[in-house]
């Protein structure tokens, strides 16, 4: 087991990597605590969970609505919790981000941890204090920052995940090793066998490389005023596909990482071979990445939260492992995705 604090001016998280739910115990209310889960992590974890009361939400993206986080507090409220209550989000991606923001709220916030059960969660979304809920298509226009006390995660849970939801974990730890280390990228790629065999002890060591890596950018910007942004490297690209495709957050992430990587050398600031290693790497992870940028898609990108006043922040890379923030005018990105669509098309037709 090994301890990575998170300390900011907002608030400070300790993150317990390689723990169990043993480690945790003592560090939560003998009463008054509130547990926000999922019908499916209920059902596998469900005997272990902590004495509490307990709040099931459904699985999925479709739970990550104002509605949702809305009736989570009116069940807080009616089950008697106050400002000293404690919640505790126990699940993946969703159940933390909804969790997270429902404590940040509910009597404008009280106490809140995380136990992150998926690889998604365990690497990117229980960690560094960002909550939200989608409005409509757009991903996560809705939310706060505010640091969990602490997140446990147990890699030993990931043997319980589905093979599409492994895969878009994959992808967010694929990006933590192309913005911050190369080394982890290649050790990655090395392990995909063990990554699949789901071995705990080779997922504790890349997910803990991974959470230092965006710790250390946390604990700069955790309010994403600058630094934080390389954390978006994938994303603007993957937020369109993830909702027009709907497909696993991370998944869409790892195709928007190559169309990333090929806009930072259309712009001349990586060279070719650097992205042909970044394709390499994600075809031979074994997820489907092959989406097509739909027709609108600098209209969607113009309603992104990274867009401002006609620009997009963008994260480019300059190699894998080293990343540049470039403020891109839309109507550059549109003559890039045109470019690209084009390319695209010509190299399915031979
Ligand atoms: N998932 C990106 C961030 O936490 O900033």
């Amino acid at each position: 087991m090994q301890s990575i604090k998170i300390n900011t001016a907002e608030g400070a998280s300790l993150l317990i990597m390689g723990g169990t739910i043993d480690d945790i115990r003592d560090k939560l209310p003998a009463s008054g605590l509130f547990l926000i889960t999922d019908t499916n992590v209920k059902r596998l974890y469900g005997s272990v969970f902590p004495p509490a009361t307990v709040l099931e939400i459904e699985p999925g993206e479709k739970s990550k609505t104002l509605e949702v986080a809305g009736d989570l507090c009116r069940q807080l409220l009616e089950a008697g919790a106050d400002r000293s209550s404690f919640i505790l989000g126990f699940g993946g991606g969703v159940v933390c981000d909804v969790a997270g923001m429902v404590a940040s709220i509910y009597m404008r916030g009280v106490r809140h941890a995380f136990v992150s059960t998926t690889l998604l969660s365990q690497v990117d979304a229980s960690i560094g204090g960002k909550t939200g809920v989608n409005l409509g298509t757009f991903k996560n226009i809705i939310g706060t920052f505010s640091q969990p006390e602490f997140v446990l995660c147990d890699h030993r849970m990931i043997a319980t995940l589905p093979e599409e939801e492994l895969q878009s974990g994959i992808g967010e730890l694929v990006k933590h090793g192309a913005i911050g280390d190369r080394n982890l990228f290649f050790d990655i790629t090395a392990s995909m066998g063990r990554i699949y065999d789901r071995d705990p002890v080779v997922l504790g060591d890349l997910i803990t490389r991974a959470v230092k890596i965006k710790a250390a950018v946390v604990r700069r910007d955790p309010l994403e005023k600058g630094p934080r942004r390389v954390l978006n490297f994938g994303h603007t690209f993957g937020h369109v596909l993830e909702t027009f495709y709907m497909i696993p957050h991370g998944v869409a992430v790892a195709r928007g990482m190559i169309i990333a990587a090929g806009l930072s050398v259309w712009k001349g600031e990586m060279p070719y071979s650097e992205l042909r290693m970044l394709e390499v790497a994600i075809a031979e992870s074994g997820m489907e990445s092959d989406y097509d940028l739909p027709a609108d898609v600098i209209n969607l990108i113009s309603r992104d939260k990274k867009s401002e006043k006609g620009s997009v922040n963008f994260v480019l890379l300059r190699s894998v492992g080293k990343t540049i923030i470039r403020r891109i005018p839309l109507k550059e990105l549109g003559a890039f995705v045109d470019y690209y669509r084009e390319r695209r098309d010509r190299s399915q037709s031979v």
